[in-house]
């Protein structure tokens, strides 16, 4: 599969192995631990963090558009599978997930695929299940970029509210270092 060379550079650049806090909330509300999907794992550090749950998940799917970025530590009484597949070409099974997190890549689907993927992780998730991620706002430096796709507060809450909102924060700043990009987006985190 053709894959954007700037994917492995973040991988490389994101390998220092932390969960990302949100999934860490999202999980304070999960209430079964069955199956749960990793969506964009890019460098699997939340992938490993799902694995290293003591009493945890008992399948763990991590999907990802470039190849598996590095071999994992699995329990043996986990079943965990690796799709590299784009979202867009994912069969997504249907009342299956007790977890769903989408850590930075739901804003990177282009616009013609987004809603279309909503629909399948909605239909993915079993009642009671536990979605976690973020969209991007039109404040965000990369607003208008091709194959993104950007969502302002009032598009935020009509895609949430077949949800009942757990999260939803707000953040807008901009980084302190030499290429200051400005950040717009909103964590979320829903339950089905
Ligand atoms: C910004 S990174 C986020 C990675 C990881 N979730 C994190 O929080 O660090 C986005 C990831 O999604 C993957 N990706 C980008 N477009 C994709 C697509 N259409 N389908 C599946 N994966 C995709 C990239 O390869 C990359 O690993």
């Amino acid at each position: 599969m053709d894959t954007d060379p700037k994917w492995t550079v973040y991988q490389k650049r994101t390998a220092s192995g932390r969960p990302r806090p949100l999934l860490v909330e999202a999980l304070s509300y999960v209430k079964e631990k069955g199956a749960a999907m990793d969506l964009g794992a890019g460098a699997l550090n939340d992938t490993q963090f799902l694995l290293d749950l003591e009493n945890g998940f008992r399948e763990i799917v991590a999907i990802d558009i470039t190849p598996q970025f590095k071999e994992l530590s699995v329990p043996p009484n986990v079943q965990f599978s690796y799709v590299q597949k784009r979202l867009e070409e994912y069969q997504f099974p249907i009342d299956r997930f007790d977890l769903i997190s989408a850590q930075y890549i739901l804003p990177f689907i282009p616009k013609d695929d987004f809603n279309n993927i909503w629909m399948n992780i909605y239909a993915a998730l079993k009642t009671g299940g536990v979605f976690t991620g973020q969209l991007f706002g039109e404040h965000d430096d990369w607003f208008g970029r091709e194959n993104m796709t950007f969502h302002t507060k009032n598009e935020m809450g009509k895609l949430t509210s077949k949800f009942e909102p757990l999260v939803c924060n707000e953040r807008e700043y901009t980084e302190e270092n030499e290429r200051k990009k400005h950040w717009h987006y909103f964590d979320f985190i829903l339950k089905k």
